[in-house]
């Protein structure tokens, strides 16, 4: 039986973990989150105390012996840094911004892609981020591309940080959604862009569980 990769890529919020885990789920297929993987990387650049400004600042972080892997626990994707789960860590404003800043540098990419590709060889999956059907997967079986206003982004975003109960406003989730988007699909190296053969989902007045069923209906149409 042939190993089937979906790949889903959009902006910021657009609720592509939650959609891609619950669609994963529903297929059988694993999710695998690599924002995450980014987020991972620039915390150990924050600890390491560089400047994620400056590409040879981060560059210098990955050293020899930098660990960053992705387990499966019951499941579920988490994020070891050397060896520490750092799964919520990765997940604070300043992580974030660090991911977006770290992501643009070709270095980072370049550590990255080999675990990527190796996790989609061997599973049925489904992996999310802004490259995978443009870049780390470009022959996927199915692509989508999901998105939404960046008001409703913002808004699914700031009721998660509340949620978890960190202490932000609407209007800077907003601006750095904003910034980021700007910043993603701006960089030189694998910009966001949707991939010519993606289809495109629009989820901004949809319900989470009509872009659940809306990207299963898509994955199941197609595979
Ligand atoms: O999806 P996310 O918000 O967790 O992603 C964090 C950052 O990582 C985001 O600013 C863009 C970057 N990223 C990327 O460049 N390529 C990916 N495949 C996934 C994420």
């Amino acid at each position: 039986m042939s190993i089937i990769n979906v790949a889903i890529d959009g902006p910021a919020g657009a609720g592509k973990s939650t959609i891609s885990r619950a669609a994963a789920k529903e297929m059988g297929y694993i999710y695998i989150d690599t924002g995450a993987l980014y987020r991972t990387v620039g915390l150990n650049a924050m600890r390491k105390g560089a400047d994620v400004n400056d590409p040879e600042s981060v560059i210098a972080t990955i050293t020899d012996d930098l660990k960053v892997e992705l387990r499966f626990i019951d499941g579920e994707q988490r994020m070891f840094l050397n060896d520490e789960d750092v799964s919520d860590k990765i997940r604070t404003p300043e992580a974030s911004s660090a991911a977006s800043k770290v992501s643009a540098v070709p270095e980072v990419r370049k550590y990255l892609f080999d675990l990527q590709k190796n996790l989609a060889k061997s599973n049925n999956c489904i992996m999310d981020g802004r490259d995978i059907g443009t870049v780390v997967l470009p022959d996927a079986k199915v692509k989508i591309f999901l998105t939404a206003s960046p008001e409703a982004r913002a808004k699914r975003r700031y009721d998660e940080l509340i949620e978890k109960g960190m202490d932000v406003k609407y209007e800077d989730v907003l601006a750095d959604m904003i910034k980021r988007d700007y910043d993603d699909s701006h960089r030189a190296i694998a910009p966001l862009k949707q991939a010519d053969d993606a289809i495109l989902a629009d989820t901004s007045g949809n319900t989470l569980e009509e872009s659940i069923a809306l990207i299963i209906k898509i994955i199941k149409d197609n595979i």
